[in-house]
């Protein structure tokens, strides 16, 4: 049958503090022709599994705000990092039935590259991989997985080898949990100490790899890191209080991976930093990076399609996944990064792997 329902996530609202599916964003359905729908020199793509990620929250503003990823449209559906399956192709690079990992959109059915291009626009042919879901290519094998590699390999590496002590914030999501994983199998002589907001990713944390962990809403951090500081490296997965924490707690020469800011992302007036003085009192330096910016983060993203298959494949790192199942529920899986309510990587399961 050529004509489907297409579901849609669509944008409605630039949100002032929390994301809230209903008033920045609606699920609709229209009904969409697979057979006549112009591809112009594309591919139609059916929706297998579309990512939920932190970042998704800066690209909900107005468009003359500048900033590293592009601003969503109001009235166009949102899009994201997703894997998908090619219906029907234009392109001679994509033949029907391959699997595609790709920037799409939150769609059962959406055309790449459709009428909006912008700079996190990509897709390119994956195999399926026997035993691991496609969803991994929105997790372990994509922006998570990937974005920890890279910052790992571009200074946590080097600087480990002289290192005693790791602390990682936002260690019991989706990217820090790799991070753990991975950290302790290359450099197993570091003491890891993780922070995250519930028991249950403590527990995750620890099985990950972590050798002291602590829930930032229940201890006094500064206190706790007193204890088994100083800090040599510091894995930057919130900023706000977190990140002041640490800075009471590094070590003279210490590094700061600046990975992400979850806690400013909602304009929380109380995610400032006090201890900023501590970077040149201490000799600190700082490496803010972005996944797959710059030749380097590049390559680096290109070792890792070496390095860790093996690593999933010995069972050595772990797929996590919290499925939402169904275009439905992607409101409520953009809200759990932001509410702490995921477990592992947050991921929308939109269609079957094969029909
Ligand atoms: N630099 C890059 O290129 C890049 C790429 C991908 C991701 N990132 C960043 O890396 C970080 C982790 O991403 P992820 O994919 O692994 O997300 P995730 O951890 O799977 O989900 C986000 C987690 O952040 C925690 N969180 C939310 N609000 C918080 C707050 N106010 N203070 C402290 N923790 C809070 C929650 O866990 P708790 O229960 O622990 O609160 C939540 O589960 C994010 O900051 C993200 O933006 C950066």
């Amino acid at each position: 049958m050529p004509v489907v329902t297409n579901g849609k996530l669509i944008y409605t609202a630039h949100p002032e503090r929390e994301y809230e599916h209903g008033v920045h964003s609606k699920y609709v359905e229209e009904e969409l022709n697979t057979d006549t729908i112009e591809l112009n020199g594309g591919i139609l793509v059916r929706l297998i599994a579309i990512s939920s990620d932190p970042y998704m929250r800066y690209r909900m503003r107005d468009k003359s705000i500048p900033m590293f990823a592009p601003a969503l449209t109001i009235g166009e559906p949102m899009d994201n990092f997703a894997v998908g399956q090619v219906v029907r192709s234009e392109d001679p690079n994509f033949t029907v039935g391959d699997y595609a990992a790709g920037f799409f959109e939150f769609a059962n059915y959406s055309v790449y590259p459709g009428k909006s291009s912008h700079a996190f626009k990509f897709c390119f042919k994956v195999p399926k991989v026997p035993g691991l879901p496609l969803s991994s290519y929105t997790g372990t094998f994509g922006l998570a997985g990937k974005t920890a590699y890279t910052g790992w390999h571009l200074w946590g590496k080097e600087k480990a080898k002289t290192s005693k002590t790791l602390f990682v914030s936002g260690a019991g999501g989706a990217l820090g949990l790799f991070l753990l994983e991975y950290v302790r199998i290359v450099s197993p002589h570091l003491k890891i100490i993780a922070t995250a907001g519930t028991a249950e990713k403590l527990e995750l944390c620890k099985k990950a790899g972590a050798d002291v962990v602590f829930n930032y809403k229940e201890v006094d951090l500064e206190k706790a890191l007193a204890e088994h500081g100083p800090i040599d490296i510091y894995w930057d997965n919130t900023a706000g209080p977190i990140l002041d924490a640490a800075l009471a707690n590094i070590n003279f020469f210490g590094l700061i991976i600046a990975c992400g800011a979850v806690s400013e992302i909602n304009h929380d007036p109380s995610a400032y930093v006090k201890y900023f003085g501590k970077i040149f009192q201490h000799c600190v330096t700082v490496h803010g990076f972005i996944f797959r910016f710059g030749p380097d983060a590049v390559r680096a993203s290109e070792e890792f399609n070496k390095e860790v298959p093996p690593l999933v494949a010995a069972g050595k790192i772990t797929i996590l996944e919290d499925r939402f199942q169904g275009l439905k529920e992607a409101g409520r899986a953009l809200e759990s990064v932001h509410s702490g309510k995921n477990l592992g990587k947050a991921v929308v399961i939109v269609g079957e792997e094969e029909v």
